[in-house]
């Protein structure tokens, strides 16, 4: 069965209560369970994990290798910093998709510079909690096409 990993990075354990103008009132458990229920609709197996150490991504990325298909990853402020992140998803060679909750490009600048999307298949950020949905179908397809 197709396995696909679902990776949150810094603070996106807060959502719903943080910033909830910006990131919306679903917490990470509900945006969970939307992917659960997605996941199962599609057949796949799902993993979900959140960390707010970088380091413990990069092992969740390594440790993603010989167990999923693809990984999805919420890299939170991570995204615009982490050559380490986008070093890990090279080295797998699994195929990633960048996902934000809000429009990154319509925030800060320091928020429109992203390491993950130069080695993601695609970006998909600005609808929030159905972004992850989305990149579930997004991953579903294109792993599909990579046969
Ligand atoms: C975020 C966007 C990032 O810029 C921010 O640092 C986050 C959340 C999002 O989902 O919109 O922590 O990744």
């Amino acid at each position: 069965m197709t396995s696909i990993l679902i990776l949150n990075g810094p603070n996106l354990n807060l959502l719903g209560t943080r910033q909830p103008d910006i990131y919306g009132a679903a917490t990470l458990a509900d945006i969970e369970q939307m992917c659960r229920d997605r996941a199962k609709a599609l057949a796949v197996d799902l993993g979900f994990r959140q960390s707010n150490c970088e380091g413990a991504l990069v092992d969740a990325i390594h440790a993603a290798r010989g167990t999923h298909d693809g990984i999805i990853l919420n890299a939170g402020a991570y995204t615009h910093t982490s050559i380490a992140l986008m070093d890990a998803l090279a080295s797998v060679e699994l195929p990633a998709i960048e996902l934000h909750l809000s429009n990154i490009h319509a925030r800060e600048a320091f928020r429109h510079t992203s390491y993950i999307a130069k080695v993601a298949v695609g970006v998909i950020c600005g609808f929030g909690p159905r972004g992850y949905t989305l990149a579930l179908d997004a991953m579903v397809d294109h792993l599909d096409r990579a046969g």
